[in-house]
């Protein structure tokens, strides 16, 4: 119902100033929220811009401010905000962890993704916001509302796997980033990064974990007819890590340099695994095939045939005639 996702809303935008307000005045907020984002490096204006917050440690006490402040319980819980028990008790979702705000793109808070503080193998590092009338996570990007005027400007948007990276990336003065939060991107976020640009620089991290994931989900990029070029960071690091370890002009030099094409990236990735094992090499040539093949622009495609042919060093009318097959299957 239309009123429902209204209410919903509203209750979001007070969750949302409610830990804010935590952070920067209670006490508890600042000894332990504040000073874990400043720890980290986060600067005042950037905790500002992205309404970053804190979640007290008692057990409802969102629950029992809101209440106070004559919101309803029933929009709480469809928020996610608070968690009833079958025992009729209640708690906040998110408790003693700093809070980002996820906003759509034209500015309303949907969701929240809570941190821990400390490392702590019982409990999972974020906790987020339930999916709800309001919230459908396939369809939102961390970030896209601060960073769209800049993605257009850029013609360029990066993409990035977490809410520090966003916040980090925006420090350092790149604001044309997004986050798809942990999990590979859908269509629907890539129509939305398409609605502003053709190209997309994946930026992940650098251990094996962050080169599966810059694999996954990409062939809907190209399906798209995107360009997507990916930038690996060091082992070990994140966007933020990385960022923050130097200077803005540092970083965008680093990422100059290191932008390889997706096909080539990934063409030289399955070239360096398969070294001298003739089976895992003609299962390579397939996949490359088909990621190709699925590039729309016949122009685009020519162009990568001759790249591939030569680095996979097949000739390229066998590629040619792969491509063409699988092509012809789809119409
Ligand atoms: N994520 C999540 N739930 C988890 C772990 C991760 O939702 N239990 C999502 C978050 O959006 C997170 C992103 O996946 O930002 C990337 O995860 P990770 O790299 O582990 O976290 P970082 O963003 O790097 O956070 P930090 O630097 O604070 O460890
Ligand atoms: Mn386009
Ligand atoms: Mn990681
Ligand atoms: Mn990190
Ligand atoms: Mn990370």
């Amino acid at each position: 119902v239309k009123n429902d996702r209204e209410s919903m809303l509203i209750v979001n935008s007070f969750a949302q100033k409610y830990f804010s307000s935590m952070l920067h005045e209670h006490m508890e907020g600042k000894s332990i929220g504040l000073r874990y984002f400043v720890e980290r490096g986060f600067r005042e204006d950037i905790i500002r811009k992205f309404q970053l917050g804190y979640s007290l440690e008692q057990r409802d006490a969102l629950y029992q401010e809101a209440t106070r402040s004559g919101y309803r319980k029933e929009f709480l819980e469809k928020t996610g905000l608070i968690i009833t028990y079958d025992n009729g008790g209640v708690a906040d979702r998110f408790r003693g962890r700093v809070i980002f705000p996820v906003h759509t793109l034209s500015g309303k808070v949907v969701a929240f993704g809570g941190r821990i503080l400390k490392k702590d193998e019982k409990t999972a590092k974020y906790v987020n916001s339930p999916e709800s009338e309001i919230y459908h996570k396939s369809n939102e990007l961390y970030g896209i509302y601060f960073a769209k005027q800049a993605i257009v400007k850029a013609d360029r948007c990066f993409l990035v796997e977490g809410y520090t990276d966003v916040v980090s990336m925006h420090q350092a003065g790149i604001e044309n980033v997004v986050a798809s939060s942990g999990t590979a991107l859908t269509p629907g976020q890539i129509r939305l990064i398409h609605r502003f640009t053709n190209n997309i620089t994946v930026l992940y991290d650098g251990d094996a974990a962050g080169i599966k994931a810059a694999l996954r989900g990409i062939d809907l990029l190209l399906e798209e007819g995107m360009n997507i070029k990916v930038v690996l960071l060091p082992d070990g690091e994140d966007p933020d890590s990385f960022a923050r370890k130097q200077n803005a002009s540092q970083f965008t030099e680093f990422i100059q340099r290191n932008e390889t094409d997706f096909i080539r990236f990934k063409t030289q990735l399955l070239l360096d695994d398969a070294a001298g094992d003739p089976i895992k090499r003609s299962n390579l040539i397939s996949d490359i095939v088909r990621s190709v093949a699925i590039i729309p622009n016949e122009i685009a495609r020519s162009v990568y045939i001759r790249e591939c042919s030569s680095m996979l060093e097949i000739d390229e009318r066998v590629l040619l005639n792969e491509i063409v097959k699988i092509v012809r299957a789809k119409n």
